[in-house]
């Protein structure tokens, strides 16, 4: 298949499993590859063979579902986010935190992938947080849709490319070189659990779990989510952020426009406030 043929494609398929095409235009290349695979496999000639076998199989559409998650991070991706983190975002938790008399900072990342930002996060804690707020413990939950990336997770290593934008020092202290691969320390590892769960359905604060202070969305819905799709999820996370909690999102990302419940901390940094509700 050529490039216009697969755009083509793509463009008649993300409306009906409410994706939309412009979160793809750059990282088309990679589920056009994929595409190519499953007619392949289905041994079909080409995408309009493609196009009309859903007719007749309703259940391709959750296959085209998996064929359409992007899967690229890596650590402290977009420095400058992790720098506001650092000097605002952090502090002023922390601070919230110590005057409520709790002890327990809990953050929710979605779309965690194989960990690189839920590393990086209880990397920054460890590294400049934790001596400093001994009286309180860093709690990640890591939500992700595809086992395969859990699993990498969970192993914790990582070609040198996914860690490189790490500080030197932090990456010396806290990776161990095994063959080709940068390991993480198991003692980084011990306050984050990663769960397989599908952001469209379920988030990990609904029931008896407490409210989150910090939740990431980064890089997902916001990116490759239609419009209420988008609306939806940013109610769920909501309902999930603990009043005056921080939502992050990508940097390319912005909230959908009747998004309400929000207040843009830093819009360039994609960072906003949960409005307090009391
Ligand atoms: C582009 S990566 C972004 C990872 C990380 N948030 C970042 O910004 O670097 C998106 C991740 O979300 C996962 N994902 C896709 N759809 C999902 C869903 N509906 N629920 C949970 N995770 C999902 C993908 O498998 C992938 O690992």
């Amino acid at each position: 298949m050529n490039d216009s043929e697969c755009v083509q494609f793509l463009q008649w398929a993300l409306p009906h499993i409410h994706m939309r095409w412009p979160g793809f235009r750059k990282v088309r290349n990679q589920v056009c590859k994929r595409l190519q695979r499953r007619l392949e496999q289905l041994q079909l000639e080409d995408l309009h063979s493609y196009r009309n076998y859903f007719d007749e199989h309703v259940d391709e559409w959750p296959e085209l579902d998996k064929l359409c998650q992007i899967t690229i991070s890596r650590f402290y991706r977009d420095k400058m986010v992790f720098a506001f983190l650092e000097q605002q975002v952090f502090p002023r938790l922390l601070h919230t935190i110590e005057q409520r008399q709790e002890t327990e900072l809990r953050i929710w990342c979605a779309g965690s992938g194989a960990g690189e930002e839920p590393y990086t996060l209880a990397l920054l804690w460890s590294m400049l947080f934790q001596s400093r707020f001994s009286a309180i413990r860093l709690s990640i939950v890591g939500t992700e849709i595809n086992p395969a990336m859990i699993k990498r997770a969970r192993r914790a290593c990582y070609p040198y490319s996914a860690i490189k934008n790490l500080p030197l020092t932090w990456r010396e202290e806290a990776f161990r070189k095994r063959d080709d691969q940068f390991c993480l320390r198991p003692d980084y590892q011990s306050n984050i659990e990663f769960r397989c769960q599908d952001l469209r359905q379920e988030s990990p604060a609904y029931g008896e779990e407490p409210l989150f202070h910090l939740i990431c969305c980064r890089n997902l819905a916001f990116t490759y989510y239609d419009m209420s799709l988008q609306q939806e999820i940013a109610q769920r996370i909501h309902a999930s952020l603990d009043n005056g909690g921080v939502l992050m999102i990508g940097v390319h990302e912005e909230l959908p426009p009747e998004c309400t419940g929000f207040t843009i901390w830093s819009k360039r940094l994609g960072i906003y406030l949960r409005e307090n509700c009391d």
